[in-house]
């Protein structure tokens, strides 16, 4: 990466006036949550995520799932969005049509101001009736012990969020394909994700191949780095500001 490399990001961000961003949980890790697969330290660290956030890992043990997520939410409560979601919200404001696609549950981007925010794997802040899928609305359901969490009906509670081998939350996925089919954006934003799951590196190839420009922002570039156009291998707390900051 050079200097260069962040002139011409900048310019591509300057001049773009549709923007599709993605964002993984590198976005978070400047505000102290560990990403999805660093997750695993102190007491979790004998625990494999994909057996916690699994129907499965679910239907064995909900009260220790419950409290797995508790602590996750913990930490996230105690958490600030960083520079980087600030940097995201103030773009979204100086451009005509923006998305934000994010595969993290932790809701900072909206913490952070950012409103057209579509959540692909769910919300940890949000709980759903296991038996009738029944999704309450924030702070509804009480996230507290003793766990399981029940709704008030007294049926078993489970989180709102996407579990290994379950769909994704297909209002989000819709969402950003009639984005994609109303019109291409001129740039696409890349940040913080190791971009492994199909639906998102379909996307990047989609707007990729239809004349995009693809800008990465991760310290280390994902797979989706041969088709982007600027590769910053910076954090995106640091990378984000200088991107979005107006020119002197
Ligand atoms: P990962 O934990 O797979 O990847 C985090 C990415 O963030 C890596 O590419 C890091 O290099 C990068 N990163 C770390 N610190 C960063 C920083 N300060 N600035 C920018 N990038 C940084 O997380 P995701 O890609 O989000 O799915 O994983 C996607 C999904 O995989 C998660 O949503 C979860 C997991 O399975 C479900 O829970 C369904």
């Amino acid at each position: 990466m050079t200097d260069g490399d962040l002139e011409k990001a900048a310019g591509l961000v300057r001049r773009a006036r549709r923007v599709l961003v993605i964002t993984g949980a590198g976005v978070s890790a400047e505000s102290g949550i560990p990403t999805f697969r660093d997750a695993q330290q102190g007491l979790w660290a004998n625990f494999d995520p994909q057996q916690l956030a699994s129907p499965e890992g679910f239907a064995r043990d909900p009260a220790l799932v419950w409290q797995w997520y508790a602590d996750r939410l913990a930490t996230i409560e105690q958490t600030e969005p960083n520079a980087g979601h600030r940097a995201l919200a103030a773009l979204e404001q100086r451009v005509p049509d923006f998305l934000l696609l994010t595969q993290n549950v932790d809701g900072l981007h909206q913490r952070a101001g950012s409103r057209n925010v579509h959540e692909i794997h769910g919300s940890i802040r949000r709980v759903r009736c296991a038996e009738t899928g029944r999704v309450y609305a924030e702070g509804e359901v009480p996230i507290v012990p003793p766990f399981p969490v029940r709704t008030p009906e007294g049926r078993l509670a489970r989180p709102d969020v996407v579990w290994f081998g379950e769909l994704i939350h297909m209002p989000a996925h819709r969402a950003v394909e009639d984005f994609l089919r109303a019109a291409m954006p001129d740039l696409l934003l890349l940040v913080g994700t190791t971009a492994l799951f199909p639906y998102i590196q379909q996307w990047a190839w989609q707007a990729a191949s239809h004349g995009s420009a693809v800008i990465e922002i991760n310290p280390e570039p994902s797979v989706l780095a041969e088709i982007c156009d600027v590769v910053l291998e910076m954090r995106a707390g640091k990378a984000l500001p200088e991107l979005v900051s107006e020119p002197v």
